[in-house]
């Protein structure tokens, strides 16, 4: 099964693939999360996406492109894979296509631009897994720490408000345009696409998910 997740910033597509990761056994394909992978590692598209990212803008289509044609060419992407994160714009979505890239399913998660300032102000992450955690809304076990490592759980850089209204503005020029993209594809037959409202609690969200892909 190869899935798309779309949404603006902060609308659950990295909890979501973890839920669908372990349902489906397919891997996660994070742009974001190898992005910030890289930056960790110092690596020279580290250090180059690194002010990119802080500043909550988009790395370029030319070296996303190519990070996710190598990934999706590993054998775990065999049976499928989750997109998270990618594509982010129309360039994006069209190398795919024409890379012969085949999606079955597109899910869009609706969730509106207050709701994800409020939310993104409470998110901890673990960056060795990518796990996110809510300090609310879906809190780790032991405070501040990943449930499966007991590691230390950390603010992403890119969360304060400033910037993520800054990503906010750039997912509605840039991204969202994708809706209408993979609904045109869709009505061509090319892929389903589906529309999920990701206000719901978390687990209603994943509730919804594995009655749609089955
Ligand atoms: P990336 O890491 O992809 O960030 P993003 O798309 O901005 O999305 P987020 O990871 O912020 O949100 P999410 O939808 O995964 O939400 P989450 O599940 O964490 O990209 C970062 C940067 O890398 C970009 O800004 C760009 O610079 C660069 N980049 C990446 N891909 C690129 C590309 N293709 N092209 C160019 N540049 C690229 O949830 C958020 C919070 O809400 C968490 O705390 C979570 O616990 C909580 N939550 C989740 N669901 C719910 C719910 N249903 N109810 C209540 N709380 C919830
Ligand atoms: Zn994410």
């Amino acid at each position: 099964m190869r899935i798309i997740l779309l949404g603006a910033p902060g609308a659950g597509k990295g909890t979501q693939a973890q839920f669908l990761m372990g349902k489906y056994g397919i891997p996660q394909i994070s742009t974001g999360d190898m992005l910030r992978a890289a930056i960790k590692a110092g690596t020279e598209l580290g250090l180059a996406a690194k002010k990119v990212m802080d500043e909550g803008k988009l790395v370029s289509d030319d070296i996303i492109i190519g990070l996710v044609k190598e990934r999706i060419a590993q054998p775990d992407c065999e049976n499928g894979f989750l997109l998270d994160g990618f594509p982010r714009t129309i360039p994006q979505a069209d190398a795919m296509k024409e890379a012969g890239i085949v999606i079955d399913h597109v899910i869009e998660f609706d969730v509106a631009d207050e709701i994800i300032v409020e939310r993104m102000g409470g998110r901890r992450v673990h960056p060795a897994s990518g796990r996110v955690y809510h300090v609310v809304y879906n809190p780790p076990k032991q405070e501040g720490k990943d449930d499966q490592t007991g590691e230390e759980l950390v603010i992403r850089p890119d969360d304060e408000e400033q910037t993520v209204r800054k990503r906010l503005g750039i997912y509605h020029e840039q991204t969202k345009p994708l809706v209408d993209y993979y609904q045109g594809e869709a009505s061509q037959g090319n892929c389903q696409y589906h529309k999920l409202d990701g206000t719901q609690p978390v687990d209603q969200v994943s509730e919804k998910l594995a009655a749609l892909l089955g």
